[in-house]
């Protein structure tokens, strides 16, 4: 069970913002003095406070009732803005990144706001907007309308252009020491009524590496783990530090090509309620070590292990060969990132080592690709079948395509598809799972997949996809592509 504590405690004040403190005062004078400035840019690590600020400062600057530049949180303004509204407007560049979206915002930008008096528009994930919608954007903010503010959010600065950058205030958030760390940690577990004792705060603190979000978030695992009540032991356990076992099989399932063995090592490092993040990210350093030791590497500080340690390095480097090493390094220090816009990370994960299977493959063994073939899908045509099993045939295809194409985040929610038909010129999917849906029925991946679809049948026009919440249950197409499939893809049940 997750508490998803990052999210109970968002900071609902400039004075619940933690470790930021120069940068709240400052925004916090703004206010007062009314010295407000039309963009700023909020740059910093992944969970060290952007959002959470932007929205704060949103807010206070409509406050009518601000205290200390702090928005009161009952004028009028302020309760209307609590709710959804015209007035704050959170963009996700991540997912509307293309020019229209940028046209469309610089053209409602010039209507007035409805409640207070500024209309602010955050940005987050700046970085992610195509060229031309930045060449969009920067047409706004050279003459913003006196009643818009933008706040810009980014962990990568060095993607913004300097025409953006010479335009806006900037902020850099920091990573947060490690004691300010612990002091937080202690005043959301007293809040929570969850027992520690002061060691595994330290602990938690430093697997978070600086970010609250990551902090908090490991902290959800371990007390959930735990059952409320933390104890050094298990959480040493569940964050993993003194425990590489995990990871050695992991690894060992990925060179042997075992993904059975795959499989059950992932769920059990999971199992011990391991965040997959953290997995990650472990198996980033360790096998970064490795191949450290394999180029010749022998100094322990570099190496950031202990003297003790490495004959065991050594040992466990003889075993893997250097390329798929490298290759899995840089697999899994990418999708880093990727696991946490994710809808479903344990895939993700999953699908990453897989890859690293197939990759293996090539070496080794002759095993091309299947290309789902009438016969393999179903030996025997009735006439009136044909059409489906043409139309199951297209869509396996096009699932590998997805998968090959390492397109992780479609690739997860497309497992959750249980029925295609073909209708006309039309292939319609259906799932059943409400997020995949939001996720796919979006133009731009609806034209990605039929790209893909004709690549195997140039006569489909259009895809569609279709929720289907009375059918929950319907496996159809599931249980026939899971047995051409087999380990290749793991399908969402
Ligand atoms: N400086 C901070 N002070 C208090 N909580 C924070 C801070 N930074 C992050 N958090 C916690 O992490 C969560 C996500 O923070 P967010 O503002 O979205 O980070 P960012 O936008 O920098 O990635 C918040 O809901 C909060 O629980
Ligand atoms: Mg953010
Ligand atoms: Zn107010």
């Amino acid at each position: 069970m997750n508490l998803a504590l990052y999210r109970e405690f968002r900071p609902k004040n400039f004075d619940d913002v933690i470790g930021q403190d120069y940068i709240v005062k400052t925004l916090k004078n703004q206010i007062k003095t009314d010295r407000l400035t039309h963009a700023y840019l909020f740059c910093g690590p992944r969970g060290t406070g952007k959002t959470s600020t932007a929205k704060i400062f949103a807010n206070a600057v409509n406050c009518t009732h601000s205290l200390e530049g702090n928005p009161c949180g009952m004028c009028a303004e302020c309760v209307a803005l609590s709710e959804p509204n015209t007035d704050i407007l959170e963009i996700d560049a991540a997912s509307n990144n293309r020019v229209e979206e940028i046209r469309d915002l610089r053209e409602k930008v010039n209507f007035p706001p409805l409640i207070g008096k500024y209309k602010v528009y955050i940005i987050d994930e700046v970085h992610m907007l195509t060229d031309s919608a930045f060449n969009a954007l920067l047409k706004t903010l050279e003459e913003p309308p006196k009643h818009v503010i933008f706040i810009l959010a980014t962990t990568e600065i060095h993607k913004l252009p300097a025409t953006i950058l010479s335009r806006c205030t900037r902020f850099d958030f920091k990573l947060l020491p490690l004691n300010t760390l612990v002091e937080h940690l202690k005043s959301v577990f007293d809040k929570k009524g969850i027992k520690y004792d002061e060691k595994s705060l330290h602990l938690i603190a430093k697997a978070g590496e600086g970010s609250v979000r990551d902090t908090l978030s490991i902290a959800d695992s371990v007390a959930s783990f735990c059952d409320y009540n933390i104890t050094y032991q298990m959480t040493e356990k569940v964050i993993g530090l003194s425990n590489r076992d995990n990871i050695k099989q992991i690894l060992s399932a990925i060179a042997s090509k075992d993904i059975n063995s795959l499989f059950v090592s992932v769920k059990t490092a999971l199992g011990r309620g391991k965040n997959i993040q953290i997995l990650c990210k472990e198996m980033a350093d360790f096998i970064k070590i490795l191949v450290m030791l394999k180029a010749g590497v022998n100094d322990y500080e570099i190496l950031d292990i202990l003297p003790g340690e490495f004959a065991t390095y050594q040992e466990i480097a003889g075993k893997f060969d250097v390329n798929l090493l490298k290759k899995a390094f840089s697999k899994f220090a990418e999708i880093e990132l990727d696991l946490k816009y994710s809808l479903n990370p344990e895939n993700l994960f999953e699908s990453a080592c897989l890859s690293l299977i197939e990759d293996t493959n090539i070496k080794n063994v002759v095993e091309p690709i299947p290309v789902v073939s009438k016969t393999v899908v179903q030996p025997e045509i009735k006439q009136d079948n044909r059409d489906q099993i043409e139309a199951e045939r297209i869509w396996g295809n096009v699932l590998l395509k997805v998968k090959e194409k390492n397109m992780f985040a479609l690739s997860n929610a497309l497992t959750t598809v249980n029925k295609v038909k073909q209708v006309g010129k039309t292939l319609f999917i259906t799932t059943n799972d409400l997020g995949s849906y939001e996720m796919i029925d979006n133009s731009e991946r609806l034209n990605i997949l039929l790209s893909l679809v004709k690549l195997f049948d140039d006569s489909i026009e259009d895809v569609k996809i279709e929720y289907d919440k009375q059918n929950a249950s319907s496996q159809d197409i599931k249980d026939n592509l899971k047995e051409v499939f087999k380990n290749k893809i793991k399908f969402k049940d």
